[in-house]
């Protein structure tokens, strides 16, 4: 077998891993290139397509069976029982996959609750949103404007949580089934946050909650409302790393989100 650089093999192997494969399942490595072949399993009848990801459906959310969310969280009186609840529900098959139930970080009593999407693989690790490089650049916008999730105050503060607790494998974005599953959780959480104004972060986070199909390109910087909540939709940090020439705009709505909170 030709050599190979071992710079090469462990860019080989931080890819797997970014590819969601971060776990030995075997003792005993396989060389694929020499076992022998094996019999290719007989082709499934045709499944419905249950998991779109929300970014590529073009209506909102609409009802799955959710019940048993639903009640959970409508029991949850307190944001430590409402964390329980979540914890304690078998419904979504995601958390078989994950290591913790990222539920919040932040400061609950904060005047803004920032919604993300889901965990990602640091996030997944450490148990907290929001830990990642997304993360990081989210905790710089925030010091931008004088706020962060450790801030004691709750006009400097902020609270952040996720449409989904689990990380979804490959860090794939939530399906509909998902979202609308847990979106009881959701709702109770911000209702015992009770925050005064909410933003949410990407195209999951705001169909979500706003039950639109319309992409967060075009709904970012325009206010929207959860109740009497107003709600600020923004680009997810991580679409601003791939695409660094849209933190302008996120800057506009950093800027939005202050004056607002000046009026609270
Ligand atoms: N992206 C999110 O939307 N949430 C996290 O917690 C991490 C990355």
């Amino acid at each position: 077998m030709a050599s190979v650089a071992f710079s090469e093999l462990l860019d080989a192997l931080a890819w797997q891993i970014e590819l969601g494969a971060d776990e030995a399942i075997g003792d005993v490595p396989i060389d694929r290139l020499t076992v022998a072949d094996v019999p290719k399993p007989a082709p499934k009848p045709a499944a419905k397509q249950v998991m779109a990801p929300i970014s590529v459906l073009d209506s909102p959310a609409t009802a799955v069976d959710d019940a048993g969310a639903a009640a959970l969280a409508a029991h949850a009186q307190t944001l430590g029982a409402l964390k329980a609840a979540i914890e304690g529900f078998e419904g979504c098959e995601l958390k078989k996959g994950a290591r913790h139930t990222v539920f919040s970080d932040g400061n609950p009593a904060a005047n803004v609750m920032i919604i993300g999407e889901a965990p990602g693989r640091d996030e997944d690790r450490e148990g907290r949103p929001f830990v990642g490089r997304s993360g990081q650049l989210l905790d710089r916008m925030l010091t931008a404007i004088d706020m962060s999730r450790s801030a004691e105050d709750p006009s400097k503060a902020v609270y952040i949580t996720n449409v989904l607790p689990w990380r979804p494998p490959q860090n794939r974005d939530p399906s509909t089934d998902e979202a609308v599953m847990m979106k009881a959780f959701l709702l109770r959480h911000i209702a015992l946050a009770a925050p005064g104004v909410i933003v949410t972060m990407g195209n999951a986070a705001t169909k979500t909650l706003l039950d639109t199909a319309t992409g967060i390109t075009r709904l970012r910087g325009t206010w929207a409302s959860h109740g009497d909540i107003p709600v600020l939709p923004m680009l997810h940090p991580a679409a601003l790393l791939r695409n660094p020439l849209q933190k302008r705009e996120a800057w506009a709505d950093l800027l939005a989100l202050k004056a607002r909170l000046r009026t609270l």
